[in-house]
Order: structure tokens, then sequence, then C-alpha cells
């Protein structure tokens, strides 16, 4: 099989972990046109990717999952977490947005016993419940004691949660960055999971991944995701290791090397294009001897080759007549 040299030249931009693809462009805006956000194919968003990444580098500890809640579940996230084979796997949203889901319910109100989920996901949802703190004690009831949760919310850190679930809609977009949201979460977010019996334990896609990885998939490298596990009376668990390892900084250092090398390949393109220019107009000179002699890039010497060209020209005329 043959490619076209742009092909060839073609390389890869940005790696999508949550549909395994190489894309060779930069991704397509996202909510808000904040660009280079969405995979062309799979339409994850920066959170979907680093989540992607996550389950996988947690998946080890996931082995053996009896009953898995999926709180709002996404189509990026659902097959993601289909392939840990949890025994159950149980999704669940209010049903604002029409998602496919097995409860219709809400996260302040579980249909599901104490101590029974060993895993439960819940991205973006917590700043939609003006009651955000019955979702979490229901998050901490449902959890077994060695239960694990991925949580995420909008989050600035440095502030403290700006909140009004009786704003309208036009001050909830913006104060809260959407019309549906009831809050932006602060600091004061871990002290909300903490008052309700959660333990907490921060990662990021920099902490995670490094600085380049987070750039290859395009996740927001300290956009915060929360694991929280049941914190029994004073008992509180070790947290897990998923801290960076001597394995992120050889991805950091591999693909810092490919982002160096794609810099030279855009170089030599660039001169690439130049010299075809320059042939062109080249060409266009030998072909019409009489027009006005083009301009002639400085560094070519071009100038000189059309000259010689147009002389041998009228030699050769003046020898025909
Ligand atoms: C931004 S979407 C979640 C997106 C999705 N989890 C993701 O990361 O792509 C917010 C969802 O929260 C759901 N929601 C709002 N209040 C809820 C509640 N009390 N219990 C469960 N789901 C709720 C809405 O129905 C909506 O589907
Ligand atoms: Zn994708």
């Amino acid at each position: 099989m043959t490619s076209s040299p742009s092909s060839i030249l073609d390389f890869p931009r940005r790696y999508c972990p949550t549909c395994d693809r190489i894309v060779t462009k930069d991704f397509r805006p996202g909510p808000g046109g904040r660009p280079d956000a969405s995979c062309p194919r799979c339409r994850s968003l920066e959170r979907h990717r680093f989540f992607a990444i996550l389950l996988s580098v947690l998946s080890p500890l996931l082995d053996d999952v009896d009953l898995l809640l999926e709180v709002s579940p996404s189509p990026q996230t659902t097959p993601l977490l289909g392939r840990l084979g949890a025994r159950t796997h149980l999704k669940l949203d209010l049903g604002a947005d029409n998602r496919r889901v097995d409860v219709l319910g809400s996260l302040t109100d579980v249909p599901l016993a104490d101590d029974s989920v060993d895993l439960l996901v819940c991205y973006h949802v917590l700043e939609h419940i003006p009651d955000d703190l019955a979702a979490m004690r229901e998050i901490a009831r449902v959890l077994a004691p060695d239960g694990l949760g991925i949580l995420q919310v909008p989050f600035r850190p440095g502030t403290v949660t700006d909140e009004d679930p009786s704003a309208g809609e036009e001050e909830r977009l913006r104060r809260f960055g959407q019309a549906d949201h009831v809050r932006y979460y602060g600091d004061d977010f871990e002290d909300r999971l903490a008052s309700c019996g959660l333990a907490i334990q921060r990662i990021t896609p920099r902490s995670l991944l490094g600085e380049e990885m987070s750039t290859w998939v395009r996740a927001e490298p300290d956009e915060m995701v929360w694991l929280v596990r049941p914190a029994t009376g004073a008992a509180v668990p070790e947290p897990l290791v998923v801290t960076s390892t001597a394995l992120t900084r050889t991805f950091d250092a591999m693909l810092g090397e490919i982002t160096r090398l794609q810099g030279e390949v855009l170089q030599a393109r660039g001169r690439l294009e130049r010299v075809r220019a320059e042939r062109d107009r080249l060409r266009g000179a030998v072909a019409a001897p009489g027009a006005p002699a083009p301009a002639a890039t400085p560094a070519s010497g071009a100038r000189r080759v059309v000259r010689r060209v147009r002389a041998m020209r009228g030699r050769s005329r003046g020898r025909a007549d």
C-alpha cells in the first residue's frame, strides 16, 4: 500500500484513551466552544479521557466488583466500566437529560442497602443537587467498607464554594457556568465529603500521568478527581498508591522527544513548501520568458538561474533566425 506524501507526514497529535485511537488532528471544540476538547470519534471530553486512564491504573484493585453503581452514566464511561466485569452494573440518574439507566432516581435517596456498593462513579452530578450533603451521605452509606468512590465536580481551588439553589437560570449560568448547576465548588468541597463520613484522596492528570501524557490525551493537568472511601469512626483508610511512578517519567521523556521531533517535521514541511513555491515560480518564468522577471527570493539565487535560462533561449532564437 502506498501513502501520499501528506499522509506520510501526518503524525499523531492526540491519543484518546477512551476509544483507544490516535488522532492526527486537534480534537474538536467542547461545550461552550472550548477548543481541542472532544474526541472526534467517541466524543470523550478531558474528564472522560483521564477517567479511562485512572480506571486502568486502579483496575488491579477492582478485579472482584460485585456491585458497581454508575451515577449519571455517559456513553464514554459505561463501556470502560463494563470491562471491569462487575457482577451487577447499575446505572442511576434523575432523568434530566434522558440517559439510559436502570434506576431513575436521586442520588439523595439511593435504593440500595448499606455497605453494598464496591465501586461508585459520580462525575459532574453533585453540583446539580440542591442538597449535596444528602447525596454525599448516601455515597458514604452505600459504599462497602472497602468500597471505592470516584468523584468529580467543577472545582475552583483557593475559593469557597459559591452556591445558591434558588438562583434563576441566568444567574446560575453566570455564577456556576451552567443553567442547571446550583453551585461552583471551592476548597470546602473536601470538608463536605469528610463531614459525611468519607475519606478523600485527590488525584490529578499531572500527578498521575505527568505533563506530556496529559497534553497528548488533552486532559486538564490540574483537574481534580477525588477517590473516596468510607471513613468509619477514626479508621481512615491508607491512601491508595496511584501516584507518579518511574514509568510516568519514562512516558514524559518519550513523549517529550516525540513532541520535539514533531516540531522538526513541521519546520521541514515549511522548508519543503518554500522550495515548492520557488520551483513553481521558476517554472512560470521559464514558460513565459517575455514576462517581467518575477521577484526572486533572497536566498535562492533564482534570479541568476532565470537570467541564464533566458540568455540560453535568446541565443537559440538568434541561431534559428
Ligand atoms: C452533566 S450531567 C453528567 C455527565 C456525566 N456523568 C459525564 O461525566 O459525562 C449531569 C447529570 O446529573 C443528573 N442529576 C441531577 N440531579 C441528580 C440527582 N439528584 N440524582 C442523580 N442524578 C442527578 C442529571 O439528570 C444529569 O444527567
Ligand atoms: Zn475517543
